[in-house]
């Protein structure tokens, strides 16, 4: 479960203060699917951070899994990200001269896994997100939705209950865009908790979302 209670951020430096998140509360359940929408500026890229542990609130209640990440030291707050948490990137942030593989066993390397289990979990990680047949093939020589699905394994493979995706679809045409809702549909179905930061109205209608979240200046303006 993810339970944020009176969560305020606060971005400063010295010469301004900005309240990017303002008062949120919100409880987020095991398997959940969840759309962040909002104007740009709104907060959503901001609350994806917090509960990824990459930010840390300025003042409130964070807890994911169990885990009070407004509390824990950043270390701790790291470990507790390559355990729980998958992100898919706007932009992919594949290794162009990596092969899928490679690609797709980068969040395993600091861990203690021998390269048996490693192997095992990338390609179960390969047959979920439907990549397994380009396996060996450079991330440069793919097509968007091919990238797009290696992505998606590589958020997968330490097998996170929680999928955190920031504008996935910014950068994708209408084939590509059904298709990554696709790919959700089937993560959903293996109860993974998901949250979508977007305003694209593709996703919106796509009828995938347990509960859509509105932000308005850092403040939730509608939730349903
Ligand atoms: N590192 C930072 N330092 C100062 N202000 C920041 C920082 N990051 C974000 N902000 C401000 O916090 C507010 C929320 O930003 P955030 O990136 O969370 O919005 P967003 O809803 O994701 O927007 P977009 O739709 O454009 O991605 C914005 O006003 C932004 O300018
Ligand atoms: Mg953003």
């Amino acid at each position: 479960m993810i339970k944020l209670q009176h969560i305020y951020k606060i971005y400063e430096d010295e010469h301004a203060k900005h309240d990017a998140l303002n008062d949120i509360n919100l409880e987020i359940l095991e398997g959940e699917c969840v759309l962040l929408r909002g104007h740009s500026g709104s907060g959503k890229s901001t609350l994806l951070s917090l509960i990824a542990g990459i930010l840390k609130p300025t003042k409130g209640l964070l807890e994911v899994d169990g885990v009070s990440l407004s509390k824990v030291p950043d270390d701790a707050a790291t470990l507790f990200r390559r355990e729980h948490i998958g992100n898919i990137f706007q932009k992919y942030n594949l290794i162009e001269d990596l092969t899928v593989l490679d690609n797709i066993i980068t969040p395993l390397i600091p861990t203690d896994l021998s390269y048996s289990d490693v192997l095992k979990l990338a390609d179960e990680a390969l047959e979920i997100a439907n990549i397994s047949h380009k396996k060996y093939n450079l991330a440069k020589k793919l097509s968007g939705g091919e990238q797009q699905r290696c992505a998606i394994a590589r958020a997968i493979v330490n097998k996170p209950k929680i999928i955190l995706a920031d504008e996935p679809s910014a950068n994708l045409d209408l084939n590509l865009t059904m298709e990554f809702i696709e790919e959700m549909k089937k993560l959903k179905s293996h109860n993974k908790t998901i949250i979508i930061a977007s305003h694209d109205d593709l996703l919106f209608q796509s009828k995938i979302f347990t509960k859509i979240i509105v932000l308005d200046k850092g403040k939730i303006s509608d939730i349903n």
